[in-house]
Protein backbone atom coordinates (compact mmCIF):
# COMPACT_ATOMS: atom_id res chain seq x y z
CA UNK A 1 0.00 0.00 0.00
CA UNK A 2 2.64 2.02 0.64
CA UNK A 3 4.14 1.20 -2.46
CA UNK A 4 1.11 2.46 -4.49
CA UNK A 5 1.58 6.25 -2.38
CA UNK A 6 5.25 6.20 -3.95
CA UNK A 7 4.50 5.15 -6.97
CA UNK A 8 1.93 7.49 -7.84
CA UNK A 9 4.22 10.38 -6.28
CA UNK A 10 7.06 9.57 -8.60
CA UNK A 11 4.55 9.04 -11.74
CA UNK A 12 2.98 12.83 -10.70
CA UNK A 13 6.66 14.25 -10.35
CA UNK A 14 7.54 13.02 -12.96
CA UNK A 15 4.95 14.47 -15.29
CA UNK A 16 5.40 17.58 -13.29
CA UNK A 17 9.09 18.06 -14.40
CA UNK A 18 8.10 16.98 -18.34
CA UNK A 19 5.17 19.96 -18.09
CA UNK A 20 8.03 22.35 -16.57
CA UNK A 21 10.36 21.53 -19.61
CA UNK A 22 7.83 21.76 -22.02
CA UNK A 23 6.76 25.32 -20.59
CA UNK A 24 10.55 26.04 -20.24
CA UNK A 25 10.51 25.04 -23.85
CA UNK A 26 14.01 24.33 -23.54
CA UNK A 27 13.93 20.57 -24.36
CA UNK A 28 14.59 19.76 -28.07
CA UNK A 29 15.03 16.09 -28.05
CA UNK A 30 11.54 14.14 -27.50
CA UNK A 31 13.83 11.31 -25.59
CA UNK A 32 14.83 13.62 -22.53
CA UNK A 33 18.48 12.74 -23.31
CA UNK A 34 19.43 16.15 -22.20
CA UNK A 35 16.85 16.73 -19.82
CA UNK A 36 17.73 18.02 -16.68
CA UNK A 37 17.63 15.88 -13.20
CA UNK A 38 13.75 15.62 -11.92
CA UNK A 39 13.92 18.02 -8.72
CA UNK A 40 12.92 16.08 -6.12
CA UNK A 41 10.40 16.93 -3.59
CA UNK A 42 11.13 16.60 0.35
CA UNK A 43 11.53 12.63 1.31
CA UNK A 44 11.89 11.88 -2.89
CA UNK A 45 14.51 11.81 -4.73
CA UNK A 46 16.53 13.23 -7.87
CA UNK A 47 17.06 10.71 -11.36
CA UNK A 48 19.60 11.27 -14.30
CA UNK A 49 16.70 10.85 -16.41
CA UNK A 50 12.97 10.66 -15.94
CA UNK A 51 11.31 7.93 -15.44
CA UNK A 52 14.32 5.88 -15.72
CA UNK A 53 16.80 4.16 -13.11
CA UNK A 54 20.22 4.89 -14.85
CA UNK A 55 22.62 2.05 -13.62
CA UNK A 56 26.61 1.84 -14.38
CA UNK A 57 28.42 -1.27 -13.69
CA UNK A 58 32.03 -3.38 -14.97
CA UNK A 59 30.29 -5.54 -17.10
CA UNK A 60 33.08 -8.32 -16.49
CA UNK A 61 31.55 -9.99 -13.62
CA UNK A 62 29.67 -12.89 -14.34
CA UNK A 63 27.11 -14.05 -13.27
CA UNK A 64 26.73 -10.79 -11.70
CA UNK A 65 26.85 -9.05 -14.57
CA UNK A 66 28.31 -9.52 -17.83
CA UNK A 67 27.76 -8.77 -22.36
CA UNK A 68 25.41 -11.15 -23.88
CA UNK A 69 27.69 -12.17 -26.68
CA UNK A 70 25.32 -11.95 -29.26
CA UNK A 71 23.48 -9.29 -28.23
CA UNK A 72 25.76 -6.66 -26.43
CA UNK A 73 23.25 -6.00 -23.99
CA UNK A 74 23.89 -6.52 -20.32
CA UNK A 75 22.86 -9.59 -18.39
CA UNK A 76 23.30 -11.14 -14.90
CA UNK A 77 21.91 -11.16 -11.57
CA UNK A 78 21.91 -7.47 -11.12
CA UNK A 79 20.97 -6.14 -14.25
CA UNK A 80 17.81 -8.60 -13.49
CA UNK A 81 17.76 -7.02 -9.59
CA UNK A 82 17.71 -4.08 -11.68
CA UNK A 83 14.51 -4.27 -13.49
CA UNK A 84 12.99 -5.81 -10.04
CA UNK A 85 13.89 -3.02 -8.30
CA UNK A 86 13.15 -0.27 -10.91
CA UNK A 87 9.60 -1.81 -11.52
CA UNK A 88 9.23 -1.90 -7.40
CA UNK A 89 9.98 1.92 -8.10
CA UNK A 90 7.61 2.75 -10.94
CA UNK A 91 10.63 3.14 -12.97
CA UNK A 92 12.62 1.57 -15.75
CA UNK A 93 16.02 0.24 -15.61
CA UNK A 94 18.55 1.90 -18.28
CA UNK A 95 22.01 0.37 -18.43
CA UNK A 96 24.53 2.33 -19.19
CA UNK A 97 27.80 0.99 -21.39
CA UNK A 98 30.33 -0.91 -19.12
CA UNK A 99 33.13 1.10 -17.48
CA UNK A 100 35.94 0.33 -15.32
CA UNK A 101 35.41 -0.80 -11.75
CA UNK A 102 37.19 2.04 -10.03
CA UNK A 103 35.72 4.40 -11.50
CA UNK A 104 32.42 3.60 -10.73
CA UNK A 105 32.45 5.09 -7.06
CA UNK A 106 33.83 8.62 -8.31
CA UNK A 107 30.88 8.76 -11.38
CA UNK A 108 28.37 8.25 -8.90
CA UNK A 109 29.87 10.72 -6.79
CA UNK A 110 30.53 13.17 -8.96
CA UNK A 111 26.35 12.73 -10.10
CA UNK A 112 24.53 13.52 -13.42
CA UNK A 113 25.52 10.24 -15.24
CA UNK A 114 23.99 7.52 -13.44
CA UNK A 115 21.41 7.13 -10.33
CA UNK A 116 23.42 3.85 -9.40
CA UNK A 117 26.41 1.43 -9.87
CA UNK A 118 25.28 -2.03 -9.19
CA UNK A 119 28.30 -4.10 -9.87
CA UNK A 120 28.56 -7.26 -6.86
CA UNK A 121 29.85 -4.18 -5.16
CA UNK A 122 31.02 -4.45 -1.58
CA UNK A 123 30.15 -2.01 1.14
CA UNK A 124 33.16 -1.11 2.51
CA UNK A 125 34.14 1.82 4.74
CA UNK A 126 36.03 3.49 2.32
CA UNK A 127 33.45 3.97 0.03
CA UNK A 128 30.41 4.66 2.42
CA UNK A 129 32.94 7.86 3.02
CA UNK A 130 32.20 8.50 -0.81
CA UNK A 131 28.87 7.56 -1.65
CA UNK A 132 25.52 5.92 0.04
CA UNK A 133 25.49 2.22 0.27
CA UNK A 134 22.26 0.49 0.20
CA UNK A 135 21.51 -2.28 2.35
CA UNK A 136 23.38 -5.15 1.44
CA UNK A 137 21.64 -8.03 -0.98
CA UNK A 138 23.81 -10.67 -1.53
CA UNK A 139 27.12 -12.20 1.03
CA UNK A 140 30.47 -13.10 -0.89
CA UNK A 141 34.10 -13.91 -0.06
CA UNK A 142 37.58 -14.24 -1.62
CA UNK A 143 39.24 -17.14 -3.19
CA UNK A 144 42.57 -17.98 -4.68
CA UNK A 145 41.97 -19.80 -7.83
CA UNK A 146 45.07 -21.17 -9.74
CA UNK A 147 45.40 -23.81 -12.83
CA UNK A 148 44.65 -27.07 -12.36
CA UNK A 149 47.50 -29.26 -12.28
CA UNK A 150 49.55 -26.07 -10.55
CA UNK A 151 51.00 -27.19 -7.41
CA UNK A 152 50.91 -23.61 -5.84
CA UNK A 153 49.75 -22.72 -2.55
CA UNK A 154 48.97 -19.42 -0.69
CA UNK A 155 52.14 -19.67 1.25
CA UNK A 156 54.12 -20.34 -2.08
CA UNK A 157 52.64 -17.94 -3.79
CA UNK A 158 53.78 -15.69 -1.67
CA UNK A 159 56.89 -14.68 -3.72
CA UNK A 160 58.39 -12.23 -5.71
CA UNK A 161 58.34 -14.04 -8.85
CA UNK A 162 55.02 -15.33 -8.63
CA UNK A 163 51.88 -13.08 -10.43
CA UNK A 164 48.46 -12.55 -8.69
CA UNK A 165 45.80 -10.97 -11.11
CA UNK A 166 43.40 -9.03 -9.24
CA UNK A 167 40.78 -6.52 -10.76
CA UNK A 168 42.37 -3.25 -9.84
CA UNK A 169 40.10 -1.30 -7.25
CA UNK A 170 38.35 -4.58 -5.80
CA UNK A 171 38.19 -6.05 -2.27
CA UNK A 172 39.87 -8.87 -3.82
CA UNK A 173 43.07 -6.77 -4.74
CA UNK A 174 43.04 -5.27 -1.04
CA UNK A 175 42.70 -9.25 -0.04
CA UNK A 176 45.94 -10.10 -1.95
CA UNK A 177 47.61 -7.19 -1.48
CA UNK A 178 47.51 -7.42 2.51
CA UNK A 179 47.77 -11.62 2.33
CA UNK A 180 50.29 -12.00 -0.59
CA UNK A 181 53.02 -9.20 0.64
CA UNK A 182 55.92 -10.78 -1.32
CA UNK A 183 54.30 -11.55 -4.63
CA UNK A 184 54.05 -9.29 -7.62
CA UNK A 185 50.11 -8.15 -7.75
CA UNK A 186 48.99 -7.34 -11.20
CA UNK A 187 46.24 -4.96 -11.32
CA UNK A 188 43.71 -5.82 -14.60
CA UNK A 189 40.68 -3.79 -15.69
CA UNK A 190 38.60 -7.18 -15.86
CA UNK A 191 38.71 -10.74 -13.73
CA UNK A 192 37.75 -12.82 -17.35
CA UNK A 193 41.25 -11.38 -18.43
CA UNK A 194 42.78 -12.41 -15.39
CA UNK A 195 41.25 -16.04 -15.60
CA UNK A 196 42.84 -16.10 -19.09
CA UNK A 197 45.80 -15.12 -17.85
CA UNK A 198 46.35 -17.53 -15.30
CA UNK A 199 45.54 -20.42 -17.96
CA UNK A 200 47.68 -19.29 -20.38
CA UNK A 201 50.22 -18.78 -17.36
CA UNK A 202 50.84 -15.30 -17.72
CA UNK A 203 49.74 -15.34 -13.77
CA UNK A 204 50.30 -17.95 -11.14
CA UNK A 205 46.80 -17.26 -9.73
CA UNK A 206 43.81 -14.79 -9.27
CA UNK A 207 41.54 -13.38 -6.41
CA UNK A 208 38.32 -12.59 -6.81
CA UNK A 209 35.30 -13.29 -5.47
CA UNK A 210 34.01 -16.48 -4.56
CA UNK A 211 30.60 -16.69 -6.22
CA UNK A 212 32.67 -15.27 -9.46
CA UNK A 213 35.07 -17.84 -9.58
CA UNK A 214 33.17 -20.71 -8.49
CA UNK A 215 30.04 -19.96 -11.25
CA UNK A 216 33.10 -19.49 -14.12
CA UNK A 217 35.35 -22.39 -13.20
CA UNK A 218 31.76 -24.68 -13.43
CA UNK A 219 30.78 -22.96 -16.83
CA UNK A 220 33.59 -22.32 -18.67
CA UNK A 221 36.97 -21.94 -17.49
CA UNK A 222 36.76 -25.47 -16.19
CA UNK A 223 40.88 -25.66 -15.77
CA UNK A 224 40.58 -23.35 -13.26
CA UNK A 225 40.10 -24.61 -9.69
CA UNK A 226 39.92 -22.87 -6.53
CA UNK A 227 42.71 -23.24 -3.80
CA UNK A 228 42.08 -21.35 -0.95
CA UNK A 229 37.97 -20.09 0.01
CA UNK A 230 38.75 -17.00 2.13
CA UNK A 231 36.01 -15.92 4.21
CA UNK A 232 36.20 -12.43 3.86
CA UNK A 233 32.44 -11.55 5.53
CA UNK A 234 31.69 -9.56 2.40
CA UNK A 235 28.07 -8.10 1.58
CA UNK A 236 27.25 -6.67 -1.81
CA UNK A 237 24.91 -2.69 -1.88
CA UNK A 238 24.27 -0.52 -4.57
CA UNK A 239 26.10 2.87 -4.59
CA UNK A 240 24.02 6.49 -4.65
CA UNK A 241 24.78 9.67 -4.40
CA UNK A 242 24.82 10.85 -0.90
CA UNK A 243 23.37 14.04 -2.35
CA UNK A 244 20.17 11.58 -3.16
CA UNK A 245 19.43 10.36 0.10
CA UNK A 246 15.65 9.64 -0.79
CA UNK A 247 16.91 6.95 -3.26
CA UNK A 248 18.57 5.63 -1.02
CA UNK A 249 15.54 5.24 1.47
CA UNK A 250 13.66 4.14 -1.54
CA UNK A 251 15.78 1.76 -3.29
CA UNK A 252 15.75 -0.18 0.53
CA UNK A 253 12.48 -0.22 1.00
CA UNK A 254 12.79 -1.94 -2.93
CA UNK A 255 15.28 -4.42 -1.75
CA UNK A 256 13.02 -5.16 1.60
CA UNK A 257 10.15 -5.90 -0.96
CA UNK A 258 11.49 -7.46 -3.28
CA UNK A 259 12.78 -10.33 -0.53
CA UNK A 260 9.17 -10.26 1.12
CA UNK A 261 7.37 -10.66 -2.18
CA UNK A 262 9.71 -13.38 -3.34
CA UNK A 263 11.29 -11.80 -6.85
CA UNK A 264 14.80 -11.67 -5.13
CA UNK A 265 14.50 -15.27 -4.33
CA UNK A 266 13.29 -15.75 -8.07
CA UNK A 267 16.63 -13.82 -8.87
CA UNK A 268 18.83 -15.90 -6.88
CA UNK A 269 16.94 -19.48 -8.49
CA UNK A 270 17.43 -18.27 -11.72
CA UNK A 271 21.19 -17.29 -11.86
CA UNK A 272 22.67 -19.77 -8.40
CA UNK A 273 20.64 -22.50 -8.69
CA UNK A 274 18.81 -21.51 -5.24
CA UNK A 275 18.10 -19.02 -2.68
CA UNK A 276 21.53 -17.41 -1.25
N1 LIG B 1 33.09 -7.35 -4.67
C1 LIG B 1 34.31 -6.81 -5.16
C2 LIG B 1 34.43 -5.36 -4.78
O1 LIG B 1 33.46 -4.75 -4.47
C3 LIG B 1 34.48 -6.96 -6.66
C4 LIG B 1 33.42 -6.34 -7.51
C5 LIG B 1 33.73 -6.35 -8.98
N2 LIG B 1 32.56 -6.03 -9.72
C6 LIG B 1 32.51 -5.90 -11.07
N3 LIG B 1 31.36 -5.62 -11.62
N4 LIG B 1 33.56 -6.04 -11.79
O2 LIG B 1 35.48 -4.78 -4.77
Amino acid sequence: MKDMTRRSFIATSSAAAAMMLAACGGSKSSDNSEAPAVEAADGEYTLVEAGKLTCISNLYFPPFESMDEKTGEPVGFDIDMSKSLAEHLGLEANWLASQAFDSLVPTIKAGGTADVAIAGMTITDARKAEVDMSDPYVDSNQSLVTKVGSEETLDSLNAAEKKIAVQAGTTGADWAAENLPDATIVPLDDIISAMNGVLTGSYDGLVTDLPVSSYQIKNSFTELQIIEEIPTGEQYGIAISKDNPGLTAAINQALADMADDGSMAEIQVKWFGAEL
